[in-house]
């Protein structure tokens, strides 16, 4: 049977999807609007994979959603599709309301009606999972123990506020209606395929074309990184086995500075792509920080390693070494991706941080 997964041309909505053809027949219809983080090419090598269906469109047009639940029955939905950049909900937070809250709630109404309609064996065996951040559970200070599945729901961010409204609907459409829910909240995210707006791509990106690493603050936030085909790993084995209802906290073990992070991608690209300039290190440049920047997130991912057997593949020295060869032997689909509106986003952020 099929599953439906939203956002699945996005950065980890493409990896889940490629990695799920590689260890399962089980076709996938991928829901994506194709906004300015979604692209087709990401998933190029599936072109003539019959198992690979799909669609451009909204989460938020429920006849849309409900045709392919219809056409396709699939046995799981996985929801990933969202607007997930921090900076750019503090730019237009309107995009981040429409679709992390209003298409989860399309997305939960649509399920809901669709499993009411299954046989018993088919009800028992449907799951709708939820992917989200640890950002909904706020900023740590520095002795802090890491969150965990029980820890307060206090965002920061209009990102952050907008997936944590889209899993408060979650855990309500299980507890009232009985909808078999699965949500794993994970960690900062890095690998093939990130648009080149985030932290690691965007300071690999730059440094190849000799622009400034902009550090926001004084680069002392820290985050957990996780390789993304862990984290795909994880859902799988969330989809799995995870207890219907339950939350799992997916994270790396892996807690690192901004400033440290830039430091090990500079140290690469010296190895990898030596500059006759000098080191890339002299492209870093402090800007002002972010408004509300959180501190630090950390995650216990104990209970899906004790429930579920899930732990990280990757270390952070093998990840992201994978990540910067990925982006050195890639520099076509980044040239593709940092043109027009790409541009405008940099002019926008950056220009108004001296
Ligand atoms: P992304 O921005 O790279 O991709 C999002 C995808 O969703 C894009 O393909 C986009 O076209 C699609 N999309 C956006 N609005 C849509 C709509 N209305 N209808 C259909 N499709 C739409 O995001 P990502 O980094 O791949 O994140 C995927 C999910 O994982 C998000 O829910 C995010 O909150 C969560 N998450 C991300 C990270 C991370 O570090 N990137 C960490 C934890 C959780
Ligand atoms: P980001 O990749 O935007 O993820 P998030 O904010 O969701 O954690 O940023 C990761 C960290 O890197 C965050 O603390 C902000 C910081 N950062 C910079 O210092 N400079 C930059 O240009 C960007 C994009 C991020």
């Amino acid at each position: 049977m099929p599953i439906l997964v939203t956002g699945g041309a996005g950065f980890i909505g493409s990896n889940f999807v490629l990695d799920w053809l590689t260890q399962s027949d089980e076709p996938v219809i991928n829901l994506d609007r194709l906004t300015y983080a979604g692209n087709q090419e990401n998933l190029a090598s599936l072109a003539n994979d019959p198992r690979h269906i799909f669609v451009q469109g909204d989460i938020c047009d429920r006849a849309l959603v409900d045709a392919i639940l219809q056409q396709n029955q699939p046995r799981a939905i996985i929801h990933f599709a969202a607007e997930s950049h921090v900076d750019r909900s503090i730019h237009g937070p309107s995009a981040f309301m429409r679709t992390n809250i209003d298409g989860t709630f399309t997305l939960l109404e649509a399920a809901r009606d669709h499993w009411r309609n299954l046989n018993e064996a088919g009800k028992r065996w449907f799951r709708f999972h939820h992917v989200s951040t640890d950002e909904v559970y706020g900023s740590l200070t520095s002795d802090q123990a890491p969150f965990t599945e029980t820890s307060l729901y206090q965002p920061n961010s209009p990102y952050s506020a907008s997936k944590a409204a889209s899993d408060h609907l979650v855990r309500a459409w299980h507890h009232t209606y009985g909808l078999p829910v699965t949500t794993s909240n994970c960690s900062n995210n890095y690998g093939p395929f990130q648009f080149p707006e985030k932290l690691i791509p965007l300071m690999i990106t730059h440094a190849l074309a000799g622009k400034p690493l902009p550090i926001y603050g004084d680069g002392q936030q820290i985050r957990d990184w996780l390789y993304v085909t862990d984290h795909c790993a994880a859902i799988r084995r969330i989809l799995e086995d995870g207890r219907v209802g339950a939350v799992y906290n997916v994270g790396g073990w892996n807690e690192l500075t901004n400033i440290d992070i830039v430091a090990q991608v500079v140290a690469l690209l010296d190895e990898l792509r030596p500059n006759p300039a000098g080191s890339y290190a002299r492209l870093i440049t402090h800007v002002t920080d972010r408004p509300g920047h959180d501190r630090r997130y950390a995650i216990d991912a104990r209970k899906i390693e004790q429930e579920l057997g899930w732990r990280p593949m990757e270390t952070f020295a093998t990840g992201l070494r994978k990540t910067v060869l990925w982006y050195l032997d890639h520099q076509d689909w980044v040239g593709r991706i940092t043109s027009g509106e790409y541009r405008q986003w940099i002019d926008q952020n950056y220009g108004a941080r001296p």
